[in-house]
């Protein structure tokens, strides 16, 4: 990075575990500003305190759309510009389960937080970004997002409508500066199987049944990859796979 240039400023939500925490330590370790954002207040001083003046650690529901549209202004006025948004923040909570064995309130509360939770903080900062013609969105998509599944119903079509919403949303701003990228990783071995399934040992299960899992560090380095391009470059698609898959 340009020591001469103040270091950019990237909004990860989902920054209390798992991927978003990663990119947070990653994001600190190269000298990028953080604002990690979550619900579990906690977890966050937590990791703040492990962080060091260049992470703000911002209690945020993604689908609270007050508090979302709000964003910017509940930052210090050195946190405000931000560059980079990562819209990390997501769940299947109660899924891989077939469809009727879940309540409607369940299956929208996925999409409510990966859906539009991803929308919402989008929309609350890209009219900050398009102001300085310049700005990155990148969004926790899923293989989930390109091959449907039994038991997924939910989980499986918010990540088809993360998959659209960065195509798209690529094309409204192609020429303004703003770039969009969309990480699809395979499994990864975090907190989301036991949020999914309430149960730590069908958790570990879970990804023993793979013959390897991701690493939440190895999602955090295709992150720093993609929004360390040149600004001529945009890396629109990333399908991150451990080996074997
Ligand atoms: N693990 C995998 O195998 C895998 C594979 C492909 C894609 N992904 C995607 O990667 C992203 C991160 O998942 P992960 O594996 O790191 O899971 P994780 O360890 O369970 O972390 C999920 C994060 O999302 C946050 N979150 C959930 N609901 C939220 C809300 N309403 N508002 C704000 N934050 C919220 C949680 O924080 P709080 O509870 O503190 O709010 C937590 O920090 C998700 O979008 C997931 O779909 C995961």
């Amino acid at each position: 990075m340009n020591k001469e240039q103040p270091s950019p400023i990237v909004l990860v939500s989902g920054a209390s575990s798992g991927i978003g925490e990663a990119i947070c330590r990653l994001l600190i370790e190269q000298d990028y500003r953080v604002v990690g954002a979550a619900r579990n207040e906690s977890r966050l001083r937590q990791l703040a305190a492990g962080l060091g003046e260049g992470f703000y650690p911002l209690v945020l529901d993604v689908t609270d759309g007050a508090a979302v549209a709000g964003v910017q202004q509940a930052l210090p006025r050195e946190f405000h510009d931000i560059e980079v948004l990562v819209n990390n923040a997501g769940h299947d909570t109660g899924g891989r389960r077939l469809f009727d064995e879940g309540s409607a309130e369940q299956w929208c509360d996925i999409i409510e937080t990966n859906v539009q939770g991803t929308i919402r903080l989008t929309r609350a900062l890209i009219e900050s970004m398009l102001a300085r013609d310049s700005g990155h969105i990148v969004n926790l998509g899923s293989i989930a997002g390109l091959k449907p599944y039994a038991t997924g119903t939910a989980y499986v079509s918010s990540k088809y409508a993360v998959h659209g919403f960065s195509e798209s949303l690529r094309l409204d701003y192609a020429g303004r500066g703003i770039r969009v990228t969309e990480i699809m990783p395979g499994p990864v071995r975090t907190g989301f199987a036991q949020q999914r399934l309430g149960d730590a040992q069908q958790a570990r299960d879970f990804y023993d049944s793979f013959a390897q899992c991701l690493r939440p560090e190895d999602v955090a380095n295709s992150v720093l990859y993609a929004i360390q391009q040149p600004k001529h470059v945009e890396i629109a698609q990333l399908v991150v796979l451990p080996v074997s898959q």
